[in-house]
């Protein structure tokens, strides 16, 4: 399971890429809200620090605006994927992409029908939400795996990406369940880092390694 970074805070991106560990990024305009910044400005700097699918959502709701909003997203760079929202004219917008070659990330996936039809218009990635389906204490984990299955047994080649990841057990849960990328806030991503013991193993080794005669 690759990894995304789910955030457009550009000093959380740089660090994570500094690791070597991010295959792409996803946005939304309530994480590009939060910045406060030019989006276009700050597409332009995650495009230098990562070279994979970054996606930009749309806000139209009508095809028409979503199309008109997304190709000017999509001239900036062939990693922008276009993030559209899963509704009947979300889905036309997608069709409508998919005929020029642009790939799309189909957004707020909450039922395993709603994702087959994203993979049916042409979606390149399908998002379903776990953390806001465990919310209203809905298994977002099994979403996952009931579209992992229907993909599978259908030939769909549409990436799942697990999304509104909370914790690191959900990014371990979204990998055995058959996710192909998971999209991770910062905090996520620095939580997977740690261990306890690793902190207790690198304290000891400093402490024996201070008792080694030296020189
Ligand atoms: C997905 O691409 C969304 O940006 C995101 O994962 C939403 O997560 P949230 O439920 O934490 O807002």
């Amino acid at each position: 399971m690759k990894l995304f970074i789910d955030t457009a805070n550009v000093s959380e991106i740089r660090d994570a890429a500094e690791m070597g560990i991010l295959s792409g990024v996803t946005t939304n305009p309530s994480l590009v809200a939060k910045e406060g910044r030019d989006f276009v400005q700050v597409l332009q700097e995650i495009l230098e620090l990562v070279d994979g699918p970054i996606s930009a959502e749309v806000v139209s709701l009508d095809a028409d605006g979503m199309v008109k909003e997304g190709l000017e997203y999509a001239k900036m760079h062939k990693n922008i994927v276009i993030k559209v929202p899963m509704t009947s004219e979300g889905l036309k917008a997608v069709h409508r992409f998919a005929q020029q070659g642009i790939r799309t990330n189909v957004t707020l996936v909450f039922s395993a029908n709603q994702a087959l039809l994203a993979a049916r218009a042409g979606a390149s990635f399908v998002s379903p939400f776990i953390g806001r389906l465990d919310d209203i204490s809905f298994d977002g984990i099994e979403l996952i795996r009931d579209i992992s299955s229907i993909f599978d047994i259908h030939g769909i080649d549409t990436e799942i990406i697990a999304a509104s990841i909370r914790h690191p057990m959900h990014v371990t849960q979204a990998a055995l369940a058959g996710a192909h990328i998971a999209t991770c806030p910062y905090k996520v991503l620095d939580q997977m880092t740690k261990h306890p013991l690793t902190d207790q193993g690198i304290e000891r080794f400093l402490a024996d390694w201070s008792t080694v005669p030296k020189k």
